[in-house]
C-alpha cells in the first residue's frame, strides 16, 4: 500500500501507571513500536491516539502531554503534541506536518463523545488521517468512538501486536493435538461465570483457584456458612459442573487451601472439606496436583491469581505455579498464555514474565476475547473491510 505522505491514525493504549507526572511502567508505550516503525519506514506520518485514566474531566494528571519524554525516548523521534484536535486551525497545521512525523493527540477521554461512541466525533477524528490502525488490543472490548467509530469512516486494519494477541488466544482454542488446560483464579466468581461456562465446553482441563475455587468448594461441600453467598450463582455453578462432565472437561478444585486465622497474616492450611472460611491461597497439595495436571498438558491458559499474591504468605500458590509453568515453557514442554491485569502483574513480581510463551497486555479485553472470541474492535474492522476493502 502506498503510504508515502499519508497520515495514519494509530489507536494505542498508553493508559500507563503515573506518579507525579512520571511514567511508572512504560510497557504499554512499547507495544506499538514495531507497527509505528513500519508505517514510518513507508513514509507515513503517524498520529497516536490514546486515553489515560477513566475520567472525562480535563485534569492535568490525565494529560498525555506528560508522556512525551517517555515516548520520545522509546521511539527516538520528537513528538508533536496536539491538544485541540477538533479545531480547524490545528487540523490544517497537522496536515502540514512533515513525512514520518510522530504526532500525539491529547487524551481521547477528555471528550465524553469518545465513550458514548458519538459517530460525529468519530468522523471528525477520522478526518485527521487517511488510514486507521488499531494497535490497542487492551481496549478492544470498548465500543468507543476511537475503537468502533473511526473504522466506519476510514480504510482500517489491525496492528501487529493486536494480531498477535488474538492469534495467541485462537491458538489455545484451536490447538490441534494435545491437552488444553486453563487455570482460572481471581477473587470474584461473578466476573468469571461466562468464561467458565465457555471453557468447560471447549477444553480438556479446568483448574480453579482463589476466591472462585472457594465458591465451588462451598457448593460441593454443601456449606451453609454463608462465607460465600451462593444463592444468586448456585445454578451457574451447577451448570458449570454438569457441563464439565457432559463435555469431558476435567475440573480441578483445590484439595487444601490457606486461610487467615488472625489479622496478622497468621495462616493455617486446611483441607478443602472445611470450606467454611475464606480461601486466601491454595495449599501445597493443591500446588502439587496442579503441577501434575500441567505436566499432562501441552498448552495452558492462565487468568487470575490462585491466591492473594500481594500479601505474604499468600503468594505461595501463585508463585509456585508461575515458576513451574515458566520452567516447563523454557524447557519447550508447554505453551503458556497468560492474561489479565493481576496475573500479568504477578508474573512480573515473580520474575517470570519473559519466560512465558506470551503475556497479554490486556486485562478486561483478554477476558472478553476468551469469552467471546470476538470484540467490538474486530467487528469495526470487519465493517471497514466491507466498506473500503482490505488495506
Ligand atoms: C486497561 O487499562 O485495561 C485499558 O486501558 C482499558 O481501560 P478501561 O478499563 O478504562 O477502558
Amino acid at each position: 500500500m502506498e503510504l508515502s505522505g499519508k497520515a495514519v491514525l494509530v489507536r494505542v493504549d498508553f493508559n500507563v501507571p503515573m506518579n507525579g507526572g512520571v511514567v511508572m511502567d512504560d510497557a504499554r508505550i512499547r507495544v506499538p513500536v514495531a507497527t509505528v516503525r513500519d508505517l514510518q519506514k513507508k513514509g507515513a506520518k503517524v498520529v497516536l491516539m490514546s486515553h489515560l485514566g477513566k475520567t472525562s474531566n480535563k485534569a492535568k494528571t490525565r494529560s498525555l502531554r506528560q508522556l512525551i519524554p517517555a515516548i520520545e525516548k522509546i521511539y527516538g523521534n520528537s513528538v508533536r503534541f496536539v491538544e485541540d484536535y477538533l479545531s480547524e486551525n490545528t487540523r490544517s497545521s497537522m496536515k502540514e506536518a512533515p513525512q514520518d512525523s510522530l504526532i500525539l493527540l491529547e487524551n481521547l477521554r477528555f471528550y465524553s463523545q469518545e465513550e458514548t461512541c458519538d459517530l460525529d466525533f468519530a468522523r471528525k477524528l477520522a478526518s485527521l488521517g487517511d488510514f486507521f490502525v488499531n494497535e490497542a488490543f487492551s481496549v478492544s472490548h470498548r465500543k468507543h468512538a476511537s475503537i468502533f467509530g473511526i473504522p466506519q469512516f476510514l480504510p482500517s486494519d489491525l496492528g501487529k501486536n493486536f494480531r498477535k494477541e488474538i492469534q495467541n488466544i485462537e491458538g489455545f482454542f484451536n490447538h490441534a493435538s494435545g491437552k488444553r488446560m486453563a487455570i482460572i483464579g481471581g477473587a470474584k466468581l461473578p466476573t468469571k461465570i461466562k468464561l467458565l461456562k465457555r471453557l468447560v465446553a471447549k477444553i480438556d482441563k479446568l483448574a480453579l483457584g482463589g476466591g472462585i475455587a472457594g465458591a465451588f468448594l462451598s457448593y460441593l461441600n454443601d456449606d451453609s456458612s454463608e462465607i460465600f453467598d451462593l444463592t444468586e450463582y448456585e445454578s451457574d455453578v451447577k451448570e458449570i459442573l454438569d457441563n464439565a462432565k457432559r463435555f469431558g472437561c476435567e475440573l480441578i478444585v483445590p484439595t487444601d487451601f490457606s486461610a487467615l486465622i488472625s489479622t496478622k497474616s497468621d495462616h493455617a492450611i486446611m483441607r478443602s472439606e472445611n470450606s467454611n472460611t475464606t480461601v486466601f491461597d491454595i495449599g501445597p497439595d493443591s500446588v502439587k496436583l496442579l503441577e501434575d495436571h500441567i505436566v499432562a498438558s501441552d498448552v495452558v491458559l492462565w487468568n487470575g491469581p490462585v491466591g492473594l499474591f500481594e500479601r505474604s504468605p499468600f503468594e505461595f500458590g501463585t508463585k509456585a505455579i508461575a515458576e513451574f509453568i515458566a520452567k516447563r515453557t523454557q524447557d519447550h514442554k508447554l505453551i503458556s498464555i497468560i492474561g489479565g491485569g493481576d496475573t500479568g502483574f504477578a508474573m512480573k513480581k515473580f520474575n517470570v514474565a519473559d519466560k512465558m510463551t506470551c503475556i497479554s497486555t490486556a486485562g478486561g479485553a483478554f477476558l472478553n476475547y476468551v469469552e467471546n472470541e470476538d470484540c467490538p474492535a474486530l467487528e469495526a474492522i470487519r465493517i471497514s473491510h466491507s466498506k473500503f476493502g482490505r488495506s
